[in-house]
């Protein structure tokens, strides 16, 4: 190569390099269907006057998607991520936000099929029921609806949410969400990302399942009407960090300390009520 070929060849090797560093520092335009969604959805709520977050979490609520409106990239609203290469909107963090009304299947929640992300939770969409549509989400790996009024059955397709990490739909009253023993077991098989789970205060009236994510970090499940007995498989959860099973009086535990040993990663166990015929290891206090 001689002197003017290795030239050109840097400035081809210079130009490709601008092309790609300047198109990923280009500010990225919500495309335009997707702002219309957001707006639709926003309209659908009317914004609450009681602060349950600053209440219950010493968290100030605040109406985030008060601001949103048509001037600007949706991208940049708030509570709302974009992915950085296509613009699809990816997360939608919207707990504590004061909203009130209705999420049914007609949403315009649902046409952001590419969201990894939904934080709902700490609002009232009392009326609403959990729709089968949120299965929909594939690419969905956290999924906070947690203590929003949501009620009803859950829907089977939940467990379509194969890629989920956390999964989040605890709720504060007994009884106001269902979930049907068999999907109960079908989301343990399924779900082999998860590493957060709550169902606090659930219906679930079912036995512990195998489970099959190795990935748990916590479990909580109590107050959810389980019974039989506590499944050995859970002692041999590899990363189990945090396991509530509080209030399921009609659960059975049998716990001798050799099966506490291969929980080294435990550092909380509510067993409140739980109907245990053995001791506890002292070094689990
Ligand atoms: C409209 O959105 C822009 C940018 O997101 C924001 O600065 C402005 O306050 C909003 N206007 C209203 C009326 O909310
Ligand atoms: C969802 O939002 C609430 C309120 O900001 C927050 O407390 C909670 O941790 C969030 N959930 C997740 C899974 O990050
Ligand atoms: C959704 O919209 C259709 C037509 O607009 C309507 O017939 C249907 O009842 C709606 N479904 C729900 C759950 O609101
Ligand atoms: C389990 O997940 C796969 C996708 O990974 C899906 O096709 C299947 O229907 C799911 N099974 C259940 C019982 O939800
Ligand atoms: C849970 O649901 C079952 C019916 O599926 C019902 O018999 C039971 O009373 C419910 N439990 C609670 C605590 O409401
Ligand atoms: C609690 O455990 C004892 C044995 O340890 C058993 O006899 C009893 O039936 C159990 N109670 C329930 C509600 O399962
Ligand atoms: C569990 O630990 C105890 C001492 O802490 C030991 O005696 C016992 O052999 C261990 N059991 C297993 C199954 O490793």
């Amino acid at each position: 190569m001689d002197y003017k070929q290795l030239s050109v060849v840097l400035l081809l090797v210079f130009l490709c390099h601008e092309l790609v560093f300047s198109s990923s520092i280009l500010p990225h335009l919500c495309p335009k269907h997707q702002s219309t969604a957001l707006l639709k959805f926003k309209q659908t709520f009317t914004i609450d006057t009681f602060d349950m977050c600053g209440l219950m979490l010493g968290q100030e609520s605040y109406p985030k998607t008060s601001s949103w409106n048509l001037s600007g990239d949706c991208c940049l609203w708030d509570g709302v991520k974009c992915d950085e290469m296509s613009g699809h909107v990816i997360e939608l963090d919207l707990g504590c936000s004061l909203l009130v009304g209705v999420i049914d299947s007609n949403s315009s929640l649902f046409p952001l099929s590419h969201l990894q992300r939904l934080n709902l939770s700490m609002n009232n969409f009392d009326g609403s029921q959990i729709s089968p549509k949120f299965g929909m989400f594939s690419s969905m790996t956290h999924l906070d609806l947690s203590r929003s009024y949501f009620s009803g059955q859950i829907p089977s397709e939940t467990s379509h949410l194969s890629k989920l990490h956390s999964l989040f739909l605890s709720t504060f009253y007994l009884d106001k969400l269902r979930l049907a023993s068999h999907d109960f077991k079908s989301l343990l098989r399924n779900l082999t990302q998860l590493r957060e789970l709550n169902l606090r205060f659930i219906n679930i009236s079912s036995t512990i399942p195998l489970i099959f994510s190795s990935h748990l970090t916590t479990l909580r499940l109590g107050w959810t009407g389980l019974y039989g007995i506590i499944p050995e498989s859970i002692f041999h959860l590899p990363n189990l960090e945090r396991l509530d099973l509080h209030h399921n009086d009609q659960l059975n535990g049998y716990f001798p300390k050799t099966k506490w040993n291969s929980s080294a990663s435990l550092v909380e166990l509510g067993l409140t009520d739980v109907n245990s015929s053995d001791t506890l290891p002292e070094s689990l206090g």
